[in-house]
C-alpha cells in the first residue's frame, strides 16, 4: 500500500531530481482574479508566466494543487468523480517540451523506485490533428521509443485531447495516460477500440501548452513553450492500491467511519448518497479554510450548496446527531500533515460550517411544511413540484420520491429529469461564462484598469490611513472592485480626495515600472499589497513615480500587467462604497476616457 503523503512526495522528489522548484497549492480562491470562481486546475494560478511573465522560481515548476471542480457535481458519488481534489502537477514555462515531458512520465509511471506500474497496464491518447494543429506523431513516436505497443496508442479528436480551461486562454494538445484497473481481466491490447471502458482510468494529462485562443476564438501560437500536467492523486492512489474507487482510499475511509455507515452494507443508492456527504464536506472544509462564507453568491453559494446537499442526505439516511462536527473534525485530521492551515483554522471552519446547518435546518423544516402542503393541496406531487422544491429548498429528487412513497404516491420522474435538464443546461451556459473574459484577460482596458487600482490603494492608504489593507480586488473591463480593511463609512469628502489624488497621479503622468527583488528588499521598500507567491523569496513589484521629481507615488507587490505611463489610464471616479462584512469596505470605480 502506498499513502496519499508518500505519494506526494514521490512526486516532489521526481521533480525535484528533474531540477523542479516545488512551489506551494495556491489557495482554493483565486487570488486577483475576476474570472474564475475557484482554482480548478494546478495551471490556474499559473496563467500570467504561460503567457510569458517571469515567474520568481524559474522555469520549471511542480506542486500539489488543491482544486474545485463543480462542473460534474451530479456525478459526485459514482467512482471516480469528486468535488475537491489535489493535482499533483509540473510545469515548464518554456523550457523543456514534449521529449523530456514524455520520458519523464513514462520513468515516473513505470519506474522501479517510483510507481512502479507494469507497461501492460498503460495505455496512451494523443492528439489526431484538425485545423487547429497537426497530428501528434511526436508525442506518439515518443512513446513508442519508450517501449509504448503502437496497439496501445490512441489518436484522439479535441473533445479528448486538448486542454484549455474555459473558453480562452492558454491551451494545447495533450496526451494522456490511462490505467486498466485490475478486476482479474487482463487489459486488452488495442486501446482505440476499447477506450471507451470504465476500467480504462485517466490517471495523468500532459498538455503541451504552445497557442493561446484569444476571447474572439482565433488561435495564435505563444511566444514560449510549456508544458503543463495534472495528475490526480486521489485517482492514482485509488488504482496503485488496487482499489476501485476513490471513495475506498485512506483518504475517505475515517470520513465513513465517523457517520458510522460501510459501503459494504448499503444499497447503490444509498452509497451514492453517502458519498455526496462526504465529499461535499471535505470540499466545503477546504473552501471554508480558504476564506469563503456561505452566501447567496458565487462562491458562497457554491459553498451553501455543498453543505445544504449534504445535508440533505444526511437526513435522508438518517445519520446520527453531531455527524457533520464528526466529519469536519476528521477531514481536518486527515490533512492535518500536509495542510497544516486547517489546523490553524478549525474553529473558524466549526464555527460558520455550524451556523450554516442551524440556518438550513430551518429551511429543511419549511421544505417539508412546503411538501406536505403541496401534498394536501393537491393530493400529489408532480414532477415539476419535486423540481420546485430541488430548486427552492434543496430537496433532492430522492428525498421527494422518498417522503411521497411514504405517503404511497409516485412522482413523475421523467418530468423531474426535464425540468432538472432545461435548468442544468441554464447553469452550464452561466458556468461557462464564468470563464468569459479569459482566466488573464489582459485586454488594455484591463490593463489600465489595473494600474488605477493601485493608484486607488495608496490614495486609500494617505486619505484614510494606514489601516487600509487590500483583501482582494476583482477588475472587469467595466469596472474595478477593490476590498479594503476599514472600520468605517467614507464620507462624501474623503471619496472626493481619494478621487483627487489619483487623478492629479494619472495627470502627472507617473512612470510604471517593474522590477523583480527579495521579497526583503521590495518589504524594506515599503511595498504594499497582496502577492500570489506568499513564501517565495524573490517578487515582483510594480513601481510608479512622478517622472518629474522622480517622487514614488505607489509601490506595489504585484504580478501585471500595468500600463507604462498614468497618462495612459484615463479619468478616474468613485461610483460605489459600501460595507461588506464588519470592517470591510467595497469600492467600486471607473475609469472614463
Ligand atoms: N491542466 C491540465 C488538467 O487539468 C493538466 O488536466
Amino acid at each position: 500500500m502506498i499513502t496519499a503523503q508518500e505519494l506526494r512526495n514521490k512526486w516532489f522528489a521526481f521533480f525535484e531530481s528533474k531540477g523542479h522548484t516545488i512551489i506551494p497549492s495556491a489557495s482554493l480562491v483565486p487570488e486577483n482574479d475576476a474570472s474564475v470562481l475557484y482554482t480548478m486546475a494546478g495551471m490556474h494560478p499559473l496563467v500570467p508566466y504561460l503567457l510569458g511573465q517571469e515567474h520568481p522560481k524559474g522555469k520549471r515548476l511542480a506542486n500539489s494543487q488543491k482544486c474545485i471542480r463543480t462542473g460534474d457535481i451530479e456525478e459526485v458519488g459514482d467512482d471516480t468523480h469528486l468535488t475537491f481534489f489535489e493535482m499533483l502537477g509540473n510545469w515548464s514555462l518554456g523550457d523543456y517540451f514534449k521529449d523530456d515531458q514524455i520520458k519523464w512520465s513514462f520513468e515516473f509511471l513505470t519506474g522501479k523506485e517510483w510507481l512502479n506500474i507494469p507497461l501492460e497496464r498503460l495505455a496512451v491518447s494523443v492528439f489526431a490533428g484538425d485545423n487547429d494543429a497537426p497530428r501528434d506523431e511526436e508525442s506518439a513516436t515518443i512513446w513508442k521509443s519508450l517501449g509504448v505497443p503502437e496497439e496501445r496508442i490512441a489518436y484522439l479528436p479535441k473533445e479528448d485531447n486538448w486542454w484549455i480551461a474555459g473558453t480562452s486562454g492558454p491551451c494545447g494538445p495533450d496526451t494522456e495516460m490511462f490505467y486498466w484497473i485490475d478486476d482479474g481481466t487482463p487489459a486488452p491490447v488495442n486501446f482505440q477500440e476499447t477506450k471507451d471502458d470504465k476500467r480504462w482510468v485517466e490517471i495523468w494529462n500532459d498538455v503541451f501548452m504552445q497557442y493561446e485562443k484569444k476571447e474572439d476564438g482565433t488561435l495564435v501560437s505563444l511566444s514560449q513553450k510549456n508544458v503543463d500536467t495534472g495528475m490526480g492523486l486521489d485517482r492514482v492512489l485509488t488504482v496503485l492500491n488496487g482499489q476501485s474507487s476513490v471513495y475506498d482510499t485512506e483518504l475517505f475511509k475515517p470520513l465513513f467511519d465517523v457517520i458510522a455507515l460501510s459501503q459494504e452494507v448499503m444499497s447503490n443508492d444509498e452509497v451514492r448518497q453517502a458519498r455526496i456527504i462526504v465529499d461535499h464536506v471535505r470540499a466545503a472544509v477546504f473552501i471554508t479554510s480558504d476564506g469563503v462564507e456561505p452566501s447567496n453568491k458565487e462562491r458562497g453559494y457554491i459553498l451553501r450548496r455543498l453543505l445544504r446537499r449534504a445535508m440533505v442526505y444526511a437526513k435522508l439516511l438518517n445519520l446520527q446527531p453531531h455527524w457533520l462536527e464528526g466529519l469536519v473534525g476528521k477531514v481536518v485530521a486527515i490533512y492535518a500533515e500536509s495542510y497544516p492551515e486547517l489546523v490553524k483554522d478549525s474553529n473558524r471552519i466549526f464555527e460558520t460550517i455550524e451556523a450554516e446547518q442551524n440556518k438550513f435546518t430551518k429551511t429543511l423544516e419549511k421544505g417539508l411544511k412546503e411538501f406536505e402542503k403541496v401534498f394536501k393541496d393537491q393530493n400529489k406531487i408532480t414532477g415539476t413540484d419535486a423540481f420546485n422544491l430541488y430548486q427552492t429548498f434543496g430537496f433532492p429528487w430522492e428525498l421527494t420520491k422518498e417522503l411521497a412513497e411514504a405517503a404511497g404516491q409516485q412522482v413523475n420522474e421523467e418530468e423531474f429529469k426535464s425540468e432538472f435538464k432545461k435548468h442544468q443546461d441554464l447553469s452550464r451556459t452561466a458556468s461557462a461564462g464564468e470563464f468569459k473574459g479569459g482566466l488573464a484577460s489582459n485586454s488594455e482596458k484591463v490593463v489600465r484598469y489595473h494600474t488605477a487600482t493601485h493608484l486607488m490603494h495608496k490614495a486609500l492608504r494617505e486619505v484614510l490611513g494606514d489601516e487600509v489593507w487590500q483583501k482582494g480586488s476583482n477588475i472587469t473591463e467595466e469596472r474595478t472592485r477593490f476590498d479594503f480593511t476599514y472600520a468605517h463609512k467614507m464620507t462624501d469628502g474623503q471619496k472626493k480626495e481619494v478621487e483627487d489624488l489619483v487623478n492629479d497621479w494619472i495627470k502627472r503622468d507617473g512612470l510604471v515600472e517593474k522590477e523583480m527583488m527579495p521579497l526583503e528588499k521590495a518589504r524594506e521598500l515599503g511595498a504594499i499589497g497582496l502577492f500570489g507567491e506568499k513564501y517565495d523569496d524573490v517578487v515582483s513589484v510594480y513601481t510608479i513615480s512622478d517622472p518629474k521629481t522622480k517622487e514614488v507615488i505607489s509601490r506595489e507587490f504585484c504580478g501585471g500587467p500595468h500600463v507604462e505611463h498614468t497618462g495612459q489610464i484615463g479619468t478616474f471616479k468613485i461610483v460605489k462604497e459600501e460595507s461588506i462584512s464588519a470592517g470591510t469596505r467595497r469600492i467600486k470605480a471607473v475609469i472614463q476616457d
